[in-house]
């Protein structure tokens, strides 16, 4: 049983990865208006991987025999002033939801929930590429500044990136038939 602390604090962190899935769709709808595709397929990418992050949430309440509480989804920032002004806009909320993640782990400690503690560490570990994927990308957008060229070598670049899986959803991958 999961204490009504922790799964308020889960159904919260769900929002917060679907609002993820909206902002990336946002900047991703502003890459494209700007002709810049392969920006476009980098943020299609990175809303796959929230969805999988949300979700993954849903399977383990599932999991424990909770409800999902599903909440109205922010509208997202749509314009931006520049591609860096995305990037760094990415990073900051990645460095959001990496706190948000820490605070649920500090509940899971108060409340001696291992099973939550657990599978959050899933979690701690992946905002650390989180956060490492958007930073770079910064960067690299930074050194471009004003060059159209470089801009359109990192967009090429970016185009490249494809969505892989997880091997499984649930909160215990392997477990079961
Ligand atoms: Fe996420
Ligand atoms: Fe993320």
């Amino acid at each position: 049983m999961l204490s009504p602390k922790l799964q308020e604090a889960i159904n919260d962190q769900i929002n917060k990865e679907l609002f993820s899935e909206y902002l990336y769709l946002a900047m991703a709808d502003f890459f494209a208006a700007q002709n810049l595709d392969g920006f476009v397929n980098w943020m299609m990418v990175q809303t796959q991987e929230e969805h999988f992050h949300a979700t993954k949430f849903i399977n383990f309440l599932h999991d424990k025999g909770a409800r999902v509480a599903l909440k109205a989804i922010a509208a997202p920032q749509a314009d931006f002033k520049s591609p860096e002004e995305v990037f760094r806009a990415g990073f900051e909320h990645e460095q959001f939801v990496t706190a948000s993640i820490s605070n649920l782990v500090d509940i899971a400690e108060k409340e001696k929930d291992r099973s939550v503690q657990t599978f959050l560490q899933w979690y701690v570990t992946e905002q650390i590429e989180e956060e490492a994927n958007f930073d770079k990308l910064l960067n690299k957008v930074k050194m471009a500044g004003a060059s159209g060229p470089a801009l359109m070598m990192l967009d090429t670049e970016a185009a490249k990136r494809v969505y892989t899986p997880p091997p499984a959803t649930g909160a215990n991958p392997g477990a079961g038939a």
